[in-house]
């Protein structure tokens, strides 16, 4: 099974996603990068369908995504963002909130499921009889990642998890979200502004500039090669406040910018076996 945007497009009144095109395979974790407001909820909201594109088609298995029924979708793409605690019911209890997706669905599990699931998240079963409101946030997100996982989504996007946690509670979110992926072969959308998580996760990065598509490939070849942009963002520096514009986003930060950068917008080129970047001077 894989999942295909190409040519996506979304404006809004003040922002624009331009000619968003990327692959990803079952089982694959693809991480997702840039500074706050480049664009990554559009797309995380594209993916789950939760807004529409103005133009350019979203696929599954090759098949047009728009067209598959909510029900259907929901077990083949699942979501997860960065408050748990917003989409869980503040007045029921966990066992309710576990079996929901279940019931939804027309399924009733029975404990011996409930049981595994809370094991293979490391939740304590005593969290059963708590509201949301008694529990941590790295519980409440895992609960959100057991009830997303609960109708074995082949696709789960996961939309800045570990942004409202604690460091240490988001080491252990990023290693559940790995094991989640290894034993149950399910593929990553990885959102996050957080450059070392993206990499330390993901085996194909995409960086995002403006809704623009800077740079994407696997995750080694941009370590070892990186956009100009990229590693700008890998030194933490995050703030694009009153600089010029240019065509090329990241003209007046960029410390290789030329002319040409400002003048024209660069296409995105290979410049590795699995390495995309857009940059007139690579
Ligand atoms: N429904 C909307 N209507 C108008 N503008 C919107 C809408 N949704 C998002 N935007 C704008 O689109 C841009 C991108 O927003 P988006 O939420 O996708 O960024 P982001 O990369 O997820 O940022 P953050 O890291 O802060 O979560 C922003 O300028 C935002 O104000
Ligand atoms: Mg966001």
């Amino acid at each position: 099974m894989f999942l295909e945007m190409k040519g996506i497009t979304k404006s809004f009144k003040k922002f624009k996603i331009k000619d968003l095109s990327f692959k990803m395979e079952k089982g694959e974790i693809v991480g997702l990068v840039g500074i706050s407001g480049s664009g990554k909820t559009t797309i995380a909201s594209m993916l789950l369908k939760l807004i529409l594109p103005d133009s350019g088609s979203y696929l599954i298995n090759g098949r047009n995504a728009l067209s598959i029924k909510r029900k259907d979708f929901s077990r083949i793409v699942q979501g997860i963002f960065q408050n748990p605690a917003r989409a869980l019911n503040p007045r029921k209890k966990v066992s309710f909130l576990l079996k929901e997706p279940y019931l939804a669905h027309g399924k009733s599990p029975d404990d011996l499921e409930i049981k595994r699931l809370l094991e293979s998240l490391s939740l304590p079963k005593e969290v059963l009889n708590e509201t949301p409101n008694n529990l941590s946030g790295g519980q409440l997100q895992r609960i959100a990642i057991a009830r997303a996982l609960s109708l074995r989504p082949s696709f789960l996007i996961a939309d800045e998890p570990t942004s409202a946690l604690d460091p240490t509670v988001q080491i252990q979110i990023i290693d559940l979200i790995l094991k989640l992926n290894r034993k149950e072969k399910i593929g990553i959308f990885f959102i996050s502004h957080d450059l070392n998580q993206v990499f330390y996760l993901s085996e194909k990065v995409i960086v995002i500039s403006e809704g623009i598509i800077m740079e994407m490939g696997d995750a080694d070849e941009i370590m070892k090669n990186p956009h100009p942009y990229t590693m700008y963002l890998m030194k933490g520096k995050f703030s694009e406040a009153n600089r010029e514009k240019g065509k090329c986003p990241f003209y007046s930060i960029c410390p290789l910018a030329k002319e040409i950068c400002r003048d024209s917008m660069p296409e995105l080129k290979k410049t590795g076996e699995n390495h995309l970047t857009r940059c007139h001077l690579l």
